[in-house]
């Protein structure tokens, strides 16, 4: 059974690479073909992660970069048709939320392609964000849900999606995290940062209601910078954000609140495991700050991984100023608390989602999966 892999922005990668990894050990079921959109291009935002976690090089890169979403959107899905119908594949796998997700879902469902969602089911409620309408429609549209916790499977029955159509597997982020510790470990990162144990607060801000109205903006970072008086703040700074911050003349770096180069995969996880708070919008870091048993503030009014809130690892916190050093000094003297996991985060979701798609590498391939693309046989 071929199965066509697609990655486009750096959370994706980290999905994928597990999921590969387990399908490459069943040769004798799957071959497997890896599209990168090119939705993040630097080195820091992509290559750097296939080289930390052993991704084969993309059989096909689609170059896309950036642009509005409609602009990004569609040229993913233009220069994505003609791929599928080069490499015809019985089923394409999406993971997450970005654009390249969606993008790539719908294109396969015109031409009749079963897709897989990895990370399906995760709702914030919150429309006015991208990746929330980029969850419906691709759940929408997918025919294999790969959820990763049980209110996954609450929203989406829902929604009306058939039980048939969904598994509860667990979280691929975590397998990654899982793998990757003992490098991540090994790394001196900390030493190379000036940085010592339990000591400091890991900041990441990137999300467009954080950073692209100037005076939240300026909020956030004065929060950060009241923070840095009390411990020193590493901020690794989205190419999104740094724009931001240079076009709205915001910049600020001292010794304490220090904005540095986006991270590699190794070298984030080396910072987050030994950070004492984190404060971050990111959807993923609330998981693996969960995972690891680290306080983390999350910057938003809503999440779509509320399990994280109910472990008691995440809380969400205003964006302003204030809100975000009252919730920093009342978090920072907390122990530390040590793992806190909801079940199925245990390193095994890529196996199973391999075990459910090897059940339908055994089976008839859909009706329909071979009559929309010329040459097919
Ligand atoms: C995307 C995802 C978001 C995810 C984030 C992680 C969508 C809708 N959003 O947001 O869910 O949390 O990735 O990073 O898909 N840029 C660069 N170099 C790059 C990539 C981007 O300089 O390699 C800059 C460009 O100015 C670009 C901006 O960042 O316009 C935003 O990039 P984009 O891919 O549109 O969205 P992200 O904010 O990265």
């Amino acid at each position: 059974m071929k199965i066509m892999h697609v990655v486009g922005a750096r959370p994706n990668f980290p999905k994928i690479a597990p999921i590969m990894s387990t399908m490459a050990n069943r040769r004798d079921l799957f071959q497997q073909v890896l599209v990168h959109t090119g939705q993040h291009y630097d080195y820091d935002m992509s290559q750097v992660f296939f080289e930390h976690l052993n991704l084969p090089e993309p059989d096909e890169h689609l170059d896309v970069g950036s642009g509005s979403h409609a602009q990004q959107t569609a040229q993913i899905m233009a220069r994505f048709e003609p791929v599928l119908h080069a490499h015809q594949p019985d089923w394409v796998v999406v993971v997450g939320d970005v654009n390249s997700t969606v993008a790539c879902a719908l294109v396969c469902a015109k031409l009749q392609i079963p897709v897989a969602h990895v990370e399906a089911g995760l709702r914030s409620g919150d429309r006015s964000m991208p990746e929330e309408i980029n969850r419906i429609v691709t759940d929408q549209i997918a025919e294999l849900l790969f959820v990763p916790s049980p209110d996954g499977e609450q929203n989406l029955r829902r929604e009306g999606i058939d039980d048939r159509r969904i598994h509860l597997v667990g979280n691929v982020m975590i397998d990654t995290l899982v793998n990757m510790l003992p490098q991540a470990e090994s790394r001196a990162t900390l030493t190379e940062l000036g940085l010592a144990a339990r000591q400091y607060v890991l900041a990441t801000i990137h999300r467009p209601s954080n950073v692209d109205h100037p005076p939240t903006l300026a909020e956030v970072l004065r929060g950060l910078e009241t923070i840095s008086r009390r411990a020193p703040v590493v901020f690794p700074v989205h190419p999104r954000t740094r724009y931001k911050i240079e076009q709205s003349g915001l910049a600020m770096n001292d010794a304490r609140l220090r904005l540095i180069e986006p991270l590699g995969y190794l070298d984030f996880l080396a910072v987050m495991k030994d950070a004492k708070l984190v404060i971050t919008d990111s959807g993923g870091i609330q998981e693996e700050t969960t995972y690891l048993g680290i306080p983390c503030l999350t910057a938003r009014p809503n999440t779509e991984r509320p399990i994280t809130v109910e472990i008691g690892t995440n809380e969400l916190v205003d964006s302003r100023c204030d809100a975000l050093v009252a919730a920093f000094l009342r978090r920072w003297e907390e122990p530390h608390n040590g793992r806190a996991c909801p079940s199925l985060w245990d390193g095994r979701a890529a196996a199973r989602i391999g075990t459910v798609m090897a059940g339908e590498a055994s089976s008839v391939p859909p009706v329909g999966a071979s009559e929309n693309i010329p040459g097919r046989v």
